[in-house]
């Protein structure tokens, strides 16, 4: 989908933005005039009141330039962020299939068309690689969409960010939809290294390297895959100096089959997107290399397959971590965090980070405190926390904090080890955020985020998430890495 800025209506379909309670605009009385008043008899005659989400969509005279108008709700001037995007997806939603390729919106005030642009492109993405009977007619038409404004100049500057950022939820999309046989560490590793093109630096690690570093737990989850386990490790320099980085680290199971600790078969291919938090890395490291983020970022992400199989790990092996430190394996679907300890010491050792967020689609609990539309956040530092969650609420991709607390190591206490992989039913999701912060040096700024419940869309879609994966995560990381570390 191209998004264009232009100063003056050219397309096929009209699109006119009328605000609730609002006469139409002076452009769009213009047309009205020209073809007759059918504008105004088409708002008076229909229940359109100009709410968000309204449209009416009409066939112009001959005389008319456009073929087609759509008159779209605009609310009223209390419209948020939100609003806007939902304006713009419902429009792509209504003439997608249309049979025409080009599309106008007009009427936004100034400082409103980058919202809308980014709804429009966060609804067009399309996930049919996989589709070989798809018909020509179930295919979108719409390609070009322009915002008519004014200002060009300045509400394309503002779009540029966020469409860069948007880049990222795509490629998540792609990276979470994908099925898993096609999706495995080995060639998510070699997608992973693609990204140098965009001017990323990118460094592979495989198994051997990994055992000489001591990450048994990480290998342990991977060792009954005839995969090869990959650590990746990717790099944005934006600064022309060496300023320690903000670090992002991402659990990247391939798929999850839990293991010997076999999960029901019922909907486990949902587990093909247990990467979920790595692809919300990898996808915002494409978006700061697209918009040359004025900042130093260092994405990680463990990528593994969990499977059963004569060489996997057991309920009760026990692991030695690279940090030293041992687990007993109670369960062998607690995999997640035995990925993410290994490469969460791995950063801090070799990174010196400012601060380390690290994602996972890491326990069911999530879901069931916190459904689908907020995201667990934990953390050892209130700023990085509020920082996190104010963010999520200007994107939209929102986090809700939960608590951490000694009181809940009880739990994780192993009779063999010095610590075990699971915590019991009660608190699962903030067991699980205790047991890596046993991974996290005193001092540095840390959370973690479970995306268990918002990685992919289990209840209705809405229309500016209209795949099953969500892309949840790069949107969110780069307005925080924007409003927090770029000089
Ligand atoms: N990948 C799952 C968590 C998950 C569940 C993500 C549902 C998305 C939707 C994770 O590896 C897992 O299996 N967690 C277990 C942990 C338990 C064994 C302590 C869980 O949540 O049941
Ligand atoms: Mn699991
Ligand atoms: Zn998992």
């Amino acid at each position: 989908m191209k998004i264009a800025f232009t100063d003056s209506p050219d397309s096929e379909i009209l699109t006119i933005l009328v605000e609730k309670g609002s006469n139409l605009n002076p452009a769009a009385q213009e047309l009205d005039a020209s073809i007759g008043g059918l504008l105004t008899e088409a708002l008076a005659s229909a229940r359109f009141e100009g709410n968000v989400g309204e449209q009416i969509s009409m066939v112009l005279p001959k005389s008319a330039a456009a073929n087609r108008a759509i008159l779209a709700g605009y609310g009223g001037p209390d419209r948020d962020a939100r609003a806007l995007e939902k304006i713009g997806a419902h429009i792509y939603k209504a003439s997608s299939m249309s049979g025409f390729e080009n599309l106008d919106i007009m009427g936004a005030d100034a400082g409103d068309a980058a919202r809308i642009a980014l709804g429009v492109m966060l609804a067009a993405y399309r996930f049919d690689e996989y589709r070989t009977t798809l018909k020509a007619d179930k295919k979108p038409s719409l390609k070009h969409v322009s915002m008519v404004v004014s200002d060009v100049a300045t509400e394309q500057a503002a779009f540029a960010p966020l469409a860069a950022a948007a880049d990222g939820t795509y490629l998540a999309r792609d990276l979470v939809n994908m099925p898993p046989n096609d999706l495995h560490p080995e060639s998510y590793a070699d997608k992973i290294l693609e990204l140098t093109a965009h001017g990323l630096e990118v460094e592979i690690l495989g198994e051997a390297e990994m055992a000489k570093l001591g990450m048994n737990a990480l290998l342990g989850v991977g060792q009954g895959s005839v995969r090869e386990s990959k650590l990746g490790i990717i790099k944005w320099n934006g600064l022309d100096n060496d300023a320690d980085p903000v670090a992002l680290v991402g659990k990247g199971v391939c798929f999850d089959t839990g293991g010997i600790s076999l999960k029901p078969g019922a909907g486990m291919e949902a587990m093909r997107g247990d990467m979920g938090g790595s692809a919300a890395v990898v996808g915002t490291m494409l978006a700061l290399a697209n918009r040359k983020a004025k900042v130093n970022v260092v994405g990680l992400v463990g990528l593994v397959e969990n499977m059963p199989d004569g060489n996997a790990i057991r309920p009760g092996d026990i692991l030695t971590t690279a940090s030293g430190q041992t687990i007993e394996v109670q369960n062998t679907d607690a995999e997640g965090r035995l990925v993410l300890c290994d490469v969460l010491w791995y950063t801090q050792q070799n990174f010196n980070p400012v601060a380390i967020v690290d994602l996972a689609t890491l326990t069911g609990a999530t879901v069931i405190g916190l459904g689908y539309h907020h995201a667990g956040l934990f953390s050892n530092d209130d700023q990085l926390a509020a920082a996190l969650f104010e963010a999520g609420q200007d994107e939209g991709e929102r986090v809700w904090r939960m608590p951490l607390g000694p009181e809940y190591d009880r739990q994780l206490k192993s009779e063999f080890a010095d610590m075990r992989n699971i915590g019991g039913r009660s608190a699962g999701s903030i067991t699980a955020a205790q047991f890596l912060q046993r991974f996290i040096d005193d001092g540095v700024k840390w959370a973690h985020i479970d995306i268990a419940g918002t990685a992919w869309v289990e209840v209705e879609k809405s229309p500016i998430d209209p795949s099953w994966a969500s892309g949840f995560g790069p949107r969110l990381l780069d307005r925080w890495i924007a409003n927090n570390y770029e000089s």
